[in-house]
């Protein structure tokens, strides 16, 4: 049932280039430069009109409602707002029929997300879904959604869920820039051939296992982590640190990268890992200030880089490469490394990888 692969989690992290196909499979027309989705396109007026975009989620999801952010605001031109379920739900939050609300769940089951969704709508707002349990209790609570149909995810960590969330909310704003007109044909359809080409380019991030490997052994008895990024790259840091702690219990922090002068930068010594997110887009040169600030305090680097990097490369202690693609999808790419990254220290330090010690795959309580 593992199809060969030791544990789940490393079986769902190979499993995310045909399960991203099978997100965009019937969606994403690239041929007739369509993105065709029922729940959405049924209710293409609420999203229009919609004066606010507002996420709920918790955990791995919630970093996917950030990453969606980034990319709603930057296709779409409408403002989005992420919230933890959980502190949404009790903090009398302003909302109402203007607001669509979008509630990414990977189990469908969680608690807090779906005592959010109940009280957005108790103020009139229009909820839309995203999960991957087909029927469960949000699928069925939300006036509409698109399941990410990664399949069953089994190891606790939540990896194939994460990227097929990201790949539906960008679907969804692609969808929503072209129905808004804040983006050309031509950017339209440059954007869907780009999303196209992800689940080969996956694969070819995954060709980096053995490398990841040693950079893992080199560092699998360091006592703390520290992951940043900036821009689109920021949540996957986020994300990065969240998979090491939960399956490795090693401490670690995901940072937008200038922030650290802000406080962390004191934490950094020779034995502090930092694991930075610096692909050649955006803010690449921002990133690799940041970079040499850090390196300045005797920090480990390992830099998360383009293809063909030099830059990075001549900073870092060690690189690991990812594909080439556009800025806004560039947390599809390196996120791979990350997932690999945490699982191999996991396995090195000998931890129960798709149980981690507390979790549990869906958090029903709140
Ligand atoms: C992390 C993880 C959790 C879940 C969170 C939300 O790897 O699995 O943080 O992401 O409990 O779960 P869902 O998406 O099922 O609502």
């Amino acid at each position: 049932e593992k199809g060969g692969y030791e544990h789940f989690m490393l079986k769902e992290i190979y499993e995310q280039p045909s399960a991203i196909v099978d997100t965009y499979r019937g969606r994403m027309l690239v041929d007739k430069g369509m993105v065709r989705m029922a729940g959405m396109d049924d209710n293409i007026e609420r999203f229009v009109n919609a004066k606010r975009i507002l996420i709920v989620a918790c955990g791995t999801s919630w970093h996917a409602g950030l990453v969606a952010e980034y990319i709603f605001e930057d296709f779409a031109r409408v403002p989005v707002e992420v919230e933890y379920a959980s502190e949404f739900r009790y903090r009398n939050p302003i909302i109402d029929e203007n607001d669509v609300v979008i509630a990414i769940s990977q189990s469908g089951e969680t608690a807090d997300t779906m005592a959010a969704i109940k009280l957005a709508k108790s103020k009139g707002a229009f909820v839309f879904g995203v999960c991957n349990v087909v029927g469960s209790s949000i699928s069925r609570e939300t006036h509409a959604g698109a399941y990410t149909h990664a399949g069953p995810e089994i190891g606790v960590a939540s990896t194939k869920a994460f990227t097929t969330q990201i790949t539906v909310l960008s679907l969804m704003a692609l969808k929503l820039a072209k129905a808004k007109g804040n983006m050309s044909n031509t950017d339209f359809h440059y954007h869907l051939q780009e999303l196209d080409l992800i689940p080969g380019k996956i694969k070819k991030a995954l060709e980096a296992n053995e490398h990841i490997k040693e950079v893992a052994k080199k560092y699998m008895n360091a006592a703390n982590f520290l992951y940043l990024g900036r821009g689109f790259n920021f949540p996957v840091a986020l994300e990065g640190a969240l998979k090491l702690k939960e399956i490795s219990y090693i401490h670690a922090e995901g940072y937008p990268a200038a922030e650290m002068k802000h406080g962390p930068i004191a934490l950094i010594d020779e034995n502090m890992p930092v694991v930075v997110i610096a692909t050649k887009k955006g803010h690449y040169e921002k990133v690799v200030s940041n970079i040499q600030e850090i390196k300045s305090r005797e920090a480990r680097i390992i830099g998360i880089v383009t293809e063909g990097d030099t830059d990075v490369r001549s900073m870092s202690d060690y690189v690991i490469e990812v594909p080439d693609t556009v800025e806004a999808f560039t947390p599809l790419l390196t996120t791979i490394p990350l997932q690999l990254l945490s699982y191999h220290i996991a396995v090195m330090l000998g931890k129960n990888v798709d149980q981690p010690r507390n979790l549990a795959k869906s958090v029903t309580v709140e």
